[in-house]
């Protein structure tokens, strides 16, 4: 018979059991479930509400089913519908009446509101950690290429010199505050749900603040019915785990774009690449491509918890129990996709000189001659106009503003031009010259590094 079979004359069809049951994917909270449980029982019997002895067999007993779990040993149940009523089926079904005591002044709405936050807060601190491994190889990449000149775009064109090690640091911060995010909603879900019962609290003298220290958490949650409606932290989470991807998502364009022999900056490692059943030459950036691919999967977590959420009225809806496997899945995908592209980028190899190439191309120092038309005295302007006819003049020859011989910049520009032109435009004064916060100058994103190494 069901737990809550008192109440019915006739038996769940089985298709019925199949359709509303959610052990098939539940059953992952078995541990919180468990230790959830532990801590409830073991308030029931410091309150008087049950004997101290039930309680003290029940927290044994529960700690050897959870034992019996991870050993593989127990066979859960479809027809006990989730992984509470599987628990506490197991534990009736071992101690008899004692176990039927467990339940008391509790309900599965904030059992499960409990067991879920329980997840997402360890999941939290493991995707934090992951993230932080992540940010560990941006900053050594980083740390390597201070001087490793590379073209900065925008809309995919050469735009103007930066560095490798400022590009990295760009994904380094996106990165940090993707780290912040995690901590916030970590702040924000580490509010404990039971004694909010099935939505309007309960009778009993629960000792909430008890159960709350035993489990870790922070504070009890203030309304009962928010206790065990509130989804606001699993969205919170999928929207943080979406951020995550998306950035995830960018950088491995970038690592796409670049592996490939037009721009050639990067090449994997092969323990991280493909090939082609048929094009025996090939070497494909699947791990990148996966990882923007699977981006969309967790964006979809995100946009399933927030349907799911949207029309639902106060207090617990069996809506709800669609949360569970958006969660489960943004964090598979995510961890997954934060451990294989960080082990792809601490093995990447950088191409130095295609990258100094590439930015010796495209004009990527035009700005810093208009610039230099400024420091002379030109408004900017009237220097941006000289330096685009400049640009189509050599666009023409086929040539750099440095390859103009110092009397044709005099003709074409003004006759103030002096031989000092030739380094206010070499590349390296280019991204020397950023000295500003922010800037690649190495020394100021050296000081980024040092800064960063420091936080973390
Ligand atoms: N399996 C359910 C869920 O995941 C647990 C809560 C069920 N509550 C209820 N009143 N039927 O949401």
């Amino acid at each position: 018979m069901k737990l809550w079979g008192g109440r019915f004359a006739g038996a769940t069809d089985s298709a019925m059991d199949d359709f509303n049951s959610s052990i098939r994917f539940d059953q992952r909270l078995y541990r919180q479930d468990i230790k959830g449980s532990m801590a409830h029982a073991t308030m029931l019997g410091r309150q008087g509400i049950i004997p101290k002895e039930d309680a003290d067999l029940i927290v044994k007993t529960l700690g050897e089913i959870l034992q019996d779990i991870e050993a593989g040993k127990v066979n859960f149940r479809v027809d006990a519908e989730d992984i509470h009523m599987n628990v506490e089926t197991l534990l009736i079904e071992r101690i008899g009446e004692p176990g039927k005591r467990l339940h008391t002044g509790r309900s599965r709405n904030d059992q499960v509101a409990l067991d879920f936050k329980m997840f997402v807060k360890d999941e939290i601190q493991e995707i934090s950690n992951m993230v932080t491994d992540l940010m560990k190889v941006i900053l050594s990449v980083a740390e390597k290429n201070l001087d490793t000149i590379m073209p900065g775009y925008t809309h995919l064109q050469r735009a103007q010199p930066i560095t490798l090690a400022h590009h990295m640091m760009a994904y380094y911060h996106m990165f940090s505050r993707d780290r912040e995010r995690l901590s916030d909603c970590l702040k924000r879900t580490d509010y404990m749900p039971l004694g909010s019962g099935a939505l309007a609290g309960t009778t009993y003298p629960l000792d909430r603040e008890f159960v709350a220290k035993e489990l870790g958490f922070a504070n009890v949650t203030a309304n009962s019915l928010d206790g065990v409606s509130d989804r606001d932290f699993a969205i919170e989470f999928c929207s943080c785990m979406s951020l995550i991807m998306m950035h995830l998502s960018r950088f491995s364009e970038e690592m796409v774009l670049w592996s490939s022999l037009e721009f050639g900056f990067v090449e994997m490692d092969d323990a991280y690449s493909t090939g082609s059943s048929i094009m025996p030459q090939k070497k494909n950036p699947d791990v990148a491509e996966l990882v923007r691919g699977k981006t969309g999967r967790v964006y979809g977590d995100l946009m399933t918890l927030l349907t799911v959420m949207k029309g639902i009225p106060l207090a617990y809806n069996k809506d709800m129990q669609e949360d569970k496997e958006a969660v489960f899945d943004a964090v598979d995908t995510g961890k997954m996709c934060l451990d294989i592209f960080t082990r792809m980028l601490a093995t990447c190899k950088f191409k130095n000189e295609n990258m100094y190439a590439a930015a010796s191309k495209g004009f990527t120092n035009a700005t810093d001659f208009a610039d230099y038309l400024v420091k002379k005295g030109t408004p900017f302007r009237t220097a941006h106009e000289i330096t685009g006819k400049l640009v189509l003049h050599c666009l023409g020859l086929g040539i750099g503003i440095e390859d103009l011989s110092l009397t044709e910049l005099q003709e074409l520009g003004g006759d103030f031009i002096q031989e000092d032109v030739y380094d206010a435009i070499s590349l390296k004064t280019c991204v020397d010259q950023r000295k500003l916060i922010g800037g690649p100058c190495s020394d100021t994103v050296k000081a980024d590094i040092e800064k960063a190494k420091a936080e973390l």
